[in-house]
């Protein structure tokens, strides 16, 4: 942390204000230990505690982490339960952090299929996210992005119809139907897990982003694989489909 916290004082590099992660290879880790699955999601829950301190630390302004799709329902059973009681867990302590830290969290997703304490949890962390300012971690949860699209086109048409809303609706007034409202695009998308692709997340916010593929396994991603990320970042040309000036 000191080295980037040192060139970023220096002006000599950036820090994505928006950093989204797709959480791939947990299972895989547990395997390559004789451990069942669900002490990989175990270990991937520490991970993310890491780096979400780790990128408050460096000044990353939001972190959202894709940790259960739509069709991750399909797992076993007794993974999809292992899973949510560590959201349950997690999101239990994190509401004591959230108050002491001043940290902002949010859950995107259809969070309507949830258990009653999960949706407890997240309109607790939801509230005390509404009094504070500064570092937001977002967990995608139930989420797909075409689910997402999907969910905003008919949030929009209803409204159409009801003359709560213009017929020329622009591309940033359809963001404010997205469960991301609010949130800017993610600058750098990162996956972990050796997989080179988009899996359903963030399909509409990651128009612009930057890509950044890794071999290592999520509950090995440590702050140095994130520092050569964020490295990997700074080199990118970003033109946002015009040209370079100069
Ligand atoms: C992908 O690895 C991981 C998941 C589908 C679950 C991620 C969930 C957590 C880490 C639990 C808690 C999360 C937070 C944010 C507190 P995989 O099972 O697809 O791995 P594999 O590709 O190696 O099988």
């Amino acid at each position: 942390m000191a080295a980037i916290n040192q060139l970023k004082e220096d002006g000599g590099i950036i820090i994505p204000r928006h950093i989204a992660i797709i959480l791939d290879g947990n299972g895989r880790w547990a395997k390559k230990r004789g451990l069942p699955r669900t002490a990989g999601h175990a270990a991937g829950a520490e991970t993310f505690r890491k780096i979400a301190t780790y990128c408050k630390n460096i000044g990353v302004q939001y972190l959202t982490v894709y940790a259960f799709s739509t069709e991750n329902w399909s797992r076993p059973e007794e993974e999809v339960k292992s899973i949510m009681k560590l959201l349950d867990n997690y999101l239990h302590e994190a509401i004591a952090t959230m108050e002491r830290d001043h940290i902002r969290m949010k859950i995107l997703g259809d969070v309507s299929a949830l258990s009653p304490s999960l949706r407890a949890e997240i309109e607790e962390t939801n509230e005390i996210s509404g009094r504070y300012e500064g570092f937001q971690a977002n967990i995608c949860l139930n989420y797909g992005g075409r689910a997402e699209i999907l969910q905003a086109a008919k949030r929009y048409a209803a409204d159409l119809a009801a003359g709560r809303a213009s017929g020329d609706i622009t591309e940033a007034g359809f963001s404010s139907y997205m469960y991301s409202a609010g949130i800017p695009d993610p600058d750098l998308m990162i996956r972990p897990g050796g997989e080179k692709r988009i899996s359903n997340f963030l399909l509409w916010q990651c128009a612009y982003s930057e890509f950044y593929f890794s071999d290592v396994l999520w509950p090995d991603f440590g702050t140095d694989e994130l520092d050569r990320a964020i490295a990997e970042f700074n080199r990118r040309d970003r033109r946002f489909g015009g040209v370079k000036n100069g």
